[in-house]
């Protein structure tokens, strides 16, 4: 069942964080249906743009629609990931999405806040929500990339600002996590010392936290001994630090590039095992049901696992 982000959040905030995971394809989207029944746990289907120009837009509502009624127990939300003003648009006006990303936190605080506040009305008019982001992750986001220089973490008071000039429903918080395989060098931890403050200025509203996937490594030990060239000092964010984040408003935990390690480690070991085999439904079935027990081990680590009975009960 599709459902609002807003109705998620507001039965999830303090308690767990919703998942959202990127999809791109057919393999994927089953894995993530699976998956989220196998753990019982309500979960957010991102699509970025590249998503959308990949897998056809059409394709990916048809794909999404489908597995509603193959998997009718799961309840999710649907969600434009780090749209630009005009792919937002499109999705508002397209009737199918619960929620769209804008993200113009490249731009200058005040640009930013003008084209946050049009997409706002026109998704409000629809009763669509929106995540917005201010300060800036390091990594790539679709093709803007930012250096590490440049990453910001939020300014508390300019966060509290933000929302109230912009009327978003979710906030992208920059706390020390990037996209990508490469966050962190050696151990490093989130800056809760800066969530706490942003929470202390927003209480109740719900923060999303990008970047998040943990870049496991023996996921990169296994695809670099399987004839990939990753480097191995390629660090993520430590998943127990998830329940950290819960209490400190943490609503949203977006995890894309973890995904794309269990798709590579599969693909890879597959064909050095089997070098003679050419049918890609072989390792396919591997990766969908490899998917769906990452997608089950992160919901319980965001603490969503579980909680469809309750979800249930409190929508009515
Ligand atoms: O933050 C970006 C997400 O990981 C989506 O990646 O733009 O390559 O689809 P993508
Ligand atoms: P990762 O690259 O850590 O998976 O982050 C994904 C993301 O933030 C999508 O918006
Ligand atoms: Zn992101």
């Amino acid at each position: 069942m599709i459902v609002t982000t807003k109705d998620l959040f507001r039965i999830a905030y303090g308690k767990f964080a919703v998942g959202a995971y990127n999809i791109n394809n057919m393999e994927q989207c089953i894995g993530l249906f699976q998956g989220c029944t196998a753990s019982q746990a309500p979960f957010i289907i991102q699509i970025s743009k590249g998503a959308r120009k990949y897998a056809l837009v059409k394709m990916l509502e048809g794909l999404i629609r489908t597995a509603e009624e193959l998997f009718p127990e799961t309840i999710f939300a649907v969600h434009l990931d780090h749209g630009d003003e005009q792919t937002c648009y499109d999705c508002i006006d397209s009737g199918f999405y619960s929620s769209v990303m804008i993200d113009a936190s490249h731009y200058p605080f005040d640009e930013n806040v003008a084209i946050t506040q049009r997409v706002v009305s026109r998704a409000h008019a629809k009763g669509i929500s929106v995540e917005a982001e201010l300060g800036m992750l390091g990594g790539v986001e679709e093709d803007i990339k930012v250096d590490e220089k440049h990453a910001m973490l939020t300014d508390p008071d300019d966060a509290a600002r933000y929302v109230q000039l912009t009327g978003c429903d979710s906030l992208a918080v920059a706390i020390g996590t990037s996209h990508g395989a490469y966050k962190f060098k050696g151990r490093q931890s989130l800056h809760f010392e800066r969530l706490a403050e942003i929470q202390a200025r927003l209480p109740g509203f719900p923060l999303v936290m990008h970047g998040s996937s943990s870049v496991p490594q023996e996921e990169v030990l296994r695809i670099n001994a399987a004839g990939g060239a990753m480097d191995p000092s390629a660090r993520g964010v430590d998943e127990d630090e998830f329940a950290t984040a819960v209490p400190l408003g943490v609503t949203k935990v977006n995890i894309d590039t973890d995904g794309r390690l269990v798709w590579t480690r599969v693909h890879r070991e597959y064909f050095r095992d089997e070098p003679a085999k050419i049918d890609f439904r072989d390792p396919g079935k591997i990766f969908m049901a490899e998917y769906a027990s990452f997608i089950a081990h992160k919901n319980e680590k965001l603490g969503s696992a579980g909680r469809l009975a309750e979800i249930r009960a409190a929508l009515g």
